[in-house]
């Protein structure tokens, strides 16, 4: 399973925030925007991924990120030249993906909830063609929807209707299977000018091949697009950490927990930043005496590594 990032666009709804930099390097509460998406993908196992941004920004990824082995994985970075839409990504990575399975995440997408990482595990395992992701909103017309039967069967999907037959958006996460990238490319711009993720589930659907898992009201799910959302989707990582003490998408952690990473590295990377709550959050890690058992259970998902550390 291979994994990509869309990290492109222009951010114009954040203006003047982005006229010099890319909107998933804003900060949500105390670390980049991108890095939820790619703590998504880790939880999930992924460890090949590809990153793609604009010509202008690539480099600042690829700064912040480097080619993955501080976190004990694979980045790899391409560029998107303009906006078309969110399966120009499936082009572009084509070659990256291969004959694999890809996930692909929106760079703005915020993933949290106790249990996520073992039903995003379960989807990866159980990802037959297609599987995405629904999740009740209060303003569906924003997003792609979802529409069931009485039986949860899908019976349609729509790009930003404007009477929306249910208020199950499709979130910013998804699993395909090789067809993903052929389906992109039959694909026409739609009104807005761009190419549409929804359109490529659509043929998934037409095949009876699109599974859709609900997350249920346990789960915060959130788009940073908008100044407001962005305020909101900090104000929330701000209030869970402040009250557990626990940071969400601190890709250390991540990687740590996951085994990828010794915890000298850990210990490494805490000191880097050890002028910053981030560095600090590192380097208690790095001191705690770990019991498998409570992490297992405290992240309700089956903590996998622990490097050098029993
Ligand atoms: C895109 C997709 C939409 C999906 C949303 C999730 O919308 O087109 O189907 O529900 O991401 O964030 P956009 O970001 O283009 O408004």
């Amino acid at each position: 399973m291979k994994g990509i990032i869309l990290a492109g666009g222009s951010g114009t709804r954040l203006s003047p925030s982005t006229d010099s930099m890319n909107k998933h390097l804003l900060a949500v509460y105390d670390k980049p925007m991108i890095y939820y998406p790619l703590s998504v993908l880790m939880l999930g196992g992924i460890k090949e991924i590809m990153i793609i941004s604009t010509a202008q920004d690539r480099p600042r990824f690829e700064e912040l990120l480097g080619d993955g082995s501080e976190l004990g994985i694979t980045i790899v970075y391409e560029e998107q030249h303009e906006p078309k839409g969110i399966p120009e990504a499936l082009l572009i990575g084509e070659s990256f993906v291969g004959d694999d399975d890809v996930t692909l995440i929106l760079g703005d997408n915020i993933f949290y909830g106790q249990g996520f990482t073992s039903l995003f595990r379960k989807a990866l395992q159980n990802n037959e063609y297609a599987t995405v992701f629904g999740y009740r909103v209060k303003d569906p017309e924003r997003f792609g929807v979802v529409e069931f039967d009485d039986g949860m069967n899908v019976l349609s999907l729509e790009e930003k209707p404007s009477e929306p037959k249910s208020d199950f958006a499709v979130t910013g996460l998804y699993i395909y299977d090789q067809q993903a990238a052929k389906f992109a490319r039959k694909l026409s711009f739609s009104d807005r000018g761009e190419l549409e993720i929804t359109d490529v589930n659509k043929q998934y659907l037409k095949k009876n091949q699109l599974k859709v898992q609900l997350l249920g009201r346990g789960f915060a799910w959130m788009d940073a697009g908008t100044h407001d959302a962005l305020f909101e989707a900090s104000e929330f990582v701000k209030n869970i950490q402040d009250r557990q003490g626990f940071k969400l998408a601190c890709l250390e952690e991540i990687a740590f927990y996951m085994g990828y990473i010794s915890k000298e590295m850990l210990q490494k990377k805490g000191n880097d930043m050890k002028k910053t709550d981030y560095g600090q959050y590192l380097l208690e890690i790095a001191s705690r005496k770990h019991n498998r058992q409570y992490w297992d259970d405290i992240n309700q998902h089956p903590v996998l590594g622990l490097v050098n550390n029993e």
